[in-house]
């Protein structure tokens, strides 16, 4: 039998309602702050996340599903979605057009990881991406909007933040670091000493303990950071105290991905096991020049809904619709017909093998429908249907043109 990849997982309908139920949540509360929805291709140049996400990345350097397609191009599925949007916004020229943009966007996405609880290598993320606001207040409404749609989910988390600096700050502070991982000689591990070449930083949230245990007394950028990119760190707090967002600065906190500068945030939950982290994000203002676009302030975040979905807290379900039933073979036609006006306005399912009443009942009850309604002999001789309101607990027999114009069709 032909089973699914590693790491890739069929959505079916039960969780699918979760899974809707979340974009609903996440679309609508996006929408309400003002962004549009953009879609991009799964499939990009394997080029645009070298540039983006960065050479030195696991994402890049161990993780991409990359190939030569038949045109001899170098593609590889999407690992995130934020360089396909930057790619987007450069090549439709809005980076040129000036003012604010700002997107949201939900799909799959694909990492050759090694999969585990929470960690799979095809995963969906919910994102959005605003162009255009060289204001802190942009970071705070990123974070805002996380809290809010995590609220609406009845989802609890932990807010990780720390500040990477700008280009004002950051070199002289690699610099101190690579001076400090050099100071450790060979005691850190193999990925550390790549990273040291690469990107010095990612060292910080490495996950050897040996090394984190080294990188106590490392610099820290928090102690280093510029004029500028201090008092945007500052009033990012004291924003986030104002509407009563609860934060921990975590010095550590560089993120797997190389095109962050200044705000860096991760929400993560302690109750779904080592991969926690549940959204990650953060401002990334050198990106869309360094995809050749005119240069642009921006700012964004993914949640990961797989990791989501176990702590959703779901509304109750509502009974809604009809379920329709023969008892009859010929009841059959009627139903039929019955069901195509009701479904013009509501929910309406046909069984369509005659069975008793008691079984029509179970089948209503299994999909949660309002009214169970029923042809049988007697209904086919006079034209009428029988019909249980299964919340109400009511029953009746009315004449069938009644129930349509009951339901105004
Ligand atoms: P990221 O932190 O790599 O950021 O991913 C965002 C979220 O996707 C994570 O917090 C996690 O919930 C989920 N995720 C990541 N990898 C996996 C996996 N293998 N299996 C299941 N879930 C996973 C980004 O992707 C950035 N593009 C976010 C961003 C948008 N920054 C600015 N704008």
């Amino acid at each position: 039998m032909i089973q699914s990849l590693r790491g890739m997982n069929d959505i079916l309908s039960e969780e699918y309602e979760r899974f809707e139920y979340f974009l609903t949540t996440a679309s609508t509360i996006a929408k309400r702050y003002g962004f549009h929805y953009i879609e991009t291709p799964l499939l990009e140049e394997t080029a645009l996340f070298k540039r983006s996400v960065g050479e030195s990345s696991d994402i890049v350097g161990k993780e991409m599903y990359q190939f030569i397609d038949k045109g001899e191009n170098d593609v590889c599925l999407r690992p995130e979605g934020t360089a396909g949007v930057v790619r987007a916004f450069v090549q439709h020229k809005l980076d040129k057009k000036g003012g604010i943009h700002r997107f949201y966007y939900n799909g799959p996405m694909f990492r050759y990881e090694r999969p585990q609880k929470g960690r799979l290598r095809e995963f969906h993320q919910f994102g959005v991406e605003s162009f255009g606001v060289d204001s802190v207040y942009e970071d705070a409404l990123m974070i805002m909007m996380v809290a809010d749609i995590l609220k609406a989910l009845g989802i609890g988390y932990r807010l990780k933040l720390n500040s990477l600096g700008d280009q004002n700050c950051m070199p002289a502070y690699r610099e101190q670091l690579v001076g400090f991982i050099e100071s450790c000689g060979d005691a850190i591990c193999g990925d550390c000493e790549r990273r040291k070449l690469t990107n010095p930083i990612r060292v910080l949230d490495c996950k050897n303990e040996a090394c984190q245990i080294l990188y106590i007394n490392a610099p820290k950028l928090i102690h280093h950071l510029c004029e500028g990119c201090q008092s945007d760190f500052d009033t990012l707090k004291t924003i986030l105290d104002q509407h009563d967002i609860a934060y921990e600065i975590d010095t550590n906190l560089v993120r797997g991905l190389d095109y962050y500068s200044k705000t860096a945030f991760e929400f993560v939950s302690d109750n779904i096991g080592s991969q926690s982290a549940i959204a990650g994000g953060g401002r990334y203002d050198r990106l869309i020049e360094f995809l050749d676009g005119k240069p642009t302030p921006a700012v964004g975040f993914a949640l990961g809904i797989e990791r989501l979905m176990e702590l959703i807290v779901m509304p109750e379900t509502v009974r809604e619709g009809y379920y329709l039933g023969a008892m009859d073979a010929q009841a059959v036609t009627p139903i039929l017909l019955c069901a195509e006006k009701i479904r013009r306005t509501q929910k309406a399912v046909v069984e369509y093998e005659p069975r008793s009443l008691k079984a029509h009942l179970k089948g209503a009850d299994r999909i949660n429908a309002r009214y169970c309604a029923v042809i049988g002999e007697n209904e086919l001789a006079q034209n009428t249907i029988w019909i249980k309101d299964l919340v109400e607990k009511t029953e009746s027999v009315i004449p069938m043109n009644e129930l349509l114009s009951l339901l105004a069709l």
